[in-house]
């Protein structure tokens, strides 16, 4: 079975990028890791990724007059290391419509909200301040629309009456790290039917 090759795109801590590269140590995965890419050298995905034996690139995007340049340098890497699909994962450069043609449902993004609610940032203190009863994340196909393509997989989690943003990350992260590689799976054999995930127990 040939193994679809897959680049992850970070921006910090990497937990979804780990949750992804761990899970394609599987030889029975349909995908493998092939590049771990961040727009921050200091991100510190980039060690636990070289720990894992995968590749790794920085691209800084601070070096680049425009988003253009600062794309088509990361485009270098991406198709030196053979990438056929790209997982963003906690990568948090708003991409142009040019760069996102290229992987035309080929591109991956996870969101830490119930999508199509709170695109965008600071999405855990919107969700309190809109009173919601329950949160989550999304994994969708990146299109030109920020935060806005086909939903792959959801998952749920509820929100408490003394919840804070940093309460409702720490509750929404795990599930996070459940979402995408369940749905990573299901996208690289064709799957593309939206996955509900709900907490355990
Ligand atoms: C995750 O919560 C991810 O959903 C979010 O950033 C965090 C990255 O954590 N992504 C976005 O907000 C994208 N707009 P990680 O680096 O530990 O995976």
């Amino acid at each position: 079975m040939s193994r679809t090759r897959v680049a992850i795109l970070i921006s910090g801590g990497g937990s979804n990028m780990l949750a992804l590269a761990r899970d394609m140590v599987d030889p029975g995965h349909p995908g493998t890791a092939c590049l771990v890419l961040s727009n921050r050298p200091d991100a510190g995905g980039l060690a636990r990724a070289a720990e894992l034996g995968i590749a790794t690139a920085v691209v800084d995007h601070r070096g680049f007059a425009d988003r253009a340049g600062f794309e088509a340098a990361m485009m270098a890497p991406l198709r030196a290391s053979g990438a056929e699909v790209v997982c963003l994962a906690g990568f948090m450069r708003v991409l142009t419509p040019g760069f996102i043609a290229q992987w035309t449902g080929r591109m991956l993004n996870i969101h830490p909200s119930i999508l199509p609610l709170f695109p965008g940032l600071h999405t855990h203190a919107q969700c309190l301040a809109a009173g919601m009863a329950v949160h989550g994340c999304t994994v969708h196909e990146v299109t030109p629309d920020l935060d806005a393509g086909p939903i792959l997989g959801q998952a749920v989690v509820p929100v408490a009456a003394d919840d804070t943003d940093e309460t409702l990350a720490a509750r929404v992260l795990p599930l996070e790290h459940r979402l995408y590689p369940a749905v990573l799976r299901r996208f690289l054999a064709g799957n593309r039917a939206p996955l509900a995930l709900f907490p355990e127990g």
